[in-house]
């Protein structure tokens, strides 16, 4: 099937400024043409548009909600629109408070469909604060808890159900920064949670194995791709870095185990703060990625 590049230019989420460069940044990386280079089918819808970031302080427990809102639901047509026309959406942000309206859409889509929605959030954070519980008011720390329909009413629901997935389908990968009360929710929801320590102890491939293991020829499988997952020393364009992250190997590994399940079907590449970067290191490192997660390692394409 073929891939659509949506860009989504805005760090509204974010803690600090830089994140609306990430989808240039993939763009001067190459990424479109190293997809063609391993024959997959690809275009570039462009960037979206949407508000300003007013830089403001957060509000009832939120930053920039509204305009969080207005980039949510630019995102939300963009991958329902590409999802109808049977592509796959590759969603460039952008910070990762997108992922609620790229996710939404795909849930929308996979019940329409018949599909069973498994997501794969790569990242150092699990991302399920909500406006109660959050030490920052940022978006980008919320968008998991949307998802799951706990989080600020105006971000929840956009499904068409009250809760786009359920904890079952969700798994997280490489966590290594969990706020005090993001542990508590953990806990109650039952969320399956692999932190460095599970990788440090079992390896890659059985984590990777273990994530995968309920992956079947109806799945969707939707990953979101969160930068700050790598180690800041690879990847140091990430406005929340957080030491003793996986290896580019063990990435590697995660990304084609990912590929070898042939049901990769929607992604968000998210998190690139270019204002950040060395070089545009970031950014390459994850069109490598994205490479792989697309069955282009070594041997294959
Ligand atoms: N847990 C912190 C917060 O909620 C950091 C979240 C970082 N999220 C991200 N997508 N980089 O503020
Ligand atoms: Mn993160
Ligand atoms: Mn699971
Ligand atoms: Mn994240």
């Amino acid at each position: 099937r073929p891939v659509s590049l949506i860009g989504a230019p805005t760090d509204i989420g974010a803690s600090v400024r830089g994140a609306g460069m990430g989808p240039d940044a993939l763009r001067v990386a190459g990424l479109l043409e190293a997809l063609r280079a391993s024959k997959l089918e690809v275009v570039d819808r462009g960037n979206l548009a949407g508000p300003p970031n007013p830089w403001q302080p957060p509000h009832n427990g939120t930053r920039h909600l509204p305009e969080v809102v207005a980039w949510n639901w630019a995102v939300y047509t963009a991958v329902d629109q590409a999802l109808s026309d049977g592509h796959v959406p590759l969603l460039m942000g952008g910070d990762h408070s997108l992922a609620l309206g790229s996710i939404s859409a795909v849930a929308r889509h996979c019940r329409a469909s018949g599909r069973q929605l498994r997501v794969v959030w790569l990242d150092a954070h699990t991302d399920i604060n909500t406006e109660s519980i959050s030490p920052s008011g940022n978006l980008h720390g919320m968008p998991v808890s949307c998802l799951l329909g706990h989080g600020p009413r105006d971000l929840v629901g956009w499904s068409g159900e009250p809760a786009a997935i359920t904890p079952e389908q969700i798994d997280f990968v490489g966590i290594r920064s969990v706020d005090a009360d993001e542990k508590q929710a953990i806990r109650q929801l039952g969320l399956q949670v692999f932190d460095m320590r599970h990788i440090d102890e079992h390896g890659m491939r059985t984590t990777m194995a273990e994530v995968l293991q309920d992956v079947h020829d109806d799945t969707h499988l939707h990953v979101s791709f969160d930068l700050d997952c790598l180690d800041p020393l690879d990847a140091p364009g990430v406005g929340t870095g957080v030491r003793g992250g996986p290896t580019y190997r063990e990435m590697q590994l995660c990304m084609e185990m990912i590929a070898d399940t042939g049901r990769l079907a929607s992604l968000d590449v998210v998190e690139i703060n270019p204002a950040l970067d060395v070089r545009n290191r970031t950014a390459e490192l994850a069109v490598d990625f994205v490479l792989s997660l697309f069955g282009a390692s070594t041997l294959q394409r």
